[in-house]
């Protein structure tokens, strides 16, 4: 199988480039990956470190909103994963214009591209973010979407384009939305990373507003094996929602990053919050369950404090990022 990968030297996109070229994903043998990715402050090619020299990977540094690059990429490939956008909501917030061109425009190119050149599938990588905030419940994939953040507003937007493709142009698209995930190669800018490397490296930590705000975390291996799952298997049109990670208010995250970092609540700063801050997600995934036998599986206290000693461990990997890390660089 030859996939395109959008994004694939970012946090998640790479995740899932290392495990489909080490094997991980036996129900796809022998896969042939172009990454293609513009490099941004987030995208980073020690991401691919790994599989740099693997026969099946070609990497393309390109902008999704090039057209002409673009279509030039797309042809000969079975299908299209797509991780590429802006993804940081305090950034989103500062500065909405990449956001809406590169998650609304840039998907609107490939979807278009892969229309052209008869792509197979095309999987819209989403979030649990384009559904607005939640108080009790979780929602199911029919729930209409209000996003509150450009961020949210943005993924949204790319998220109905990929949805309209399957109806206007029969293109075989799947949409997945997750909820947040955590895990080695995030970019410092990121509630986890921000924290540990911070805490690692002696410094304070922010906590926004009463800390009482509620995320459904889950391990970026759990995130990609759904991934996998709806690109071989979901249905052609469908939504999928992959989480069923552990709930957790950010004070109790906080609690949990001190304890492995061996730190105290006198590192905590308490900053004004978020505009506009959801309270809380929560995704319903009976529907990836039951069609396409989805667990996730690595419990959350394991996963986090192997995430931690990654970072621990990997300094050489972060530091080099955190001028990047910086609001508006
Ligand atoms: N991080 C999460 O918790 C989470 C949860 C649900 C969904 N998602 C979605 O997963 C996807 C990946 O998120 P991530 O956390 O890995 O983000 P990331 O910021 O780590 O990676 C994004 C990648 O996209 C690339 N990129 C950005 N603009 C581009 C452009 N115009 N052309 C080509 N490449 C471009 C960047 O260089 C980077 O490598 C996003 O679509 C995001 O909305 C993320």
């Amino acid at each position: 199988m030859r996939i395109l990968v959008t994004g694939g030297a970012g946090f998640i996109g790479s995740n899932f480039v290392r495990n489909l070229l080490s094997g991980r994903y036996p129900k796809i043998p022998n896969p042939k990956v172009t990454v293609l990715d513009a490099l941004t402050y987030s995208g980073t090619l020690t991401n691919l470190r790994p599989v740099a020299d693997h026969p099946g990977c070609t990497f393309v540094q390109g902008d999704i909103r090039d057209v002409e690059l673009v279509n030039s990429v797309v042809p000969g490939h079975d299908a299209v994963v797509h991780f590429a956008a802006e993804s940081h909501v305090d950034r989103s917030i500062h500065g909405p214009l990449p956001f809406v061109t590169t998650n609304v425009t840039g998907t609107a190119v490939l979807l278009d591209a892969a229309r052209a050149h008869r792509t197979g599938r095309f999987v819209h990588v989403s979030t649990d973010e384009v559904y607005g905030s939640i108080p009790a419940g979780s929602w199911r994939e029919d729930q209409p979407l209000a996003p509150n953040s450009p961020y949210a507003a943005s993924k949204a937007g790319s998220d109905l384009l990929a949805l309209s493709y399957h109806r206007t142009h029969g293109l075989d698209v799947v949409v997945t939305r997750c909820s947040n995930n955590y895990g080695p190669h995030q970019f410092p800018e990121k509630v986890i990373p921000l924290f540990v490397t911070r805490l690692l490296a002696g410094q304070d930590v922010p906590l926004y507003g009463d800390g009482g705000n509620v995320r459904d975390w889950l391990h970026v291996d759990d995130h990609c094996a759904g991934i996998e799952l709806a690109l071989r298997g979901g249905r052609s049109g469908e939504v999928y929602h992959i989480g069923g990670g552990t709930e957790l208010t950010n004070r109790e995250l906080t609690g949990l990053l001190l304890r492995a970092c061996g730190a105290g609540w006198e590192r905590v700063r308490a900053v004004e919050d978020r505009k506009g801050h959801d309270r809380r997600y929560s995704l319903a995934i009976g529907k990836i369950q039951e069609e396409l036998g989805y667990r996730p599986s690595i419990p959350f206290e394991q996963g986090l404090a192997a995430t931690v000693d990654w970072y621990r461990d990997n300094a050489t990997w972060w530091e080099p990022l955190l001028d990047r890390a910086a609001l508006g660089v």
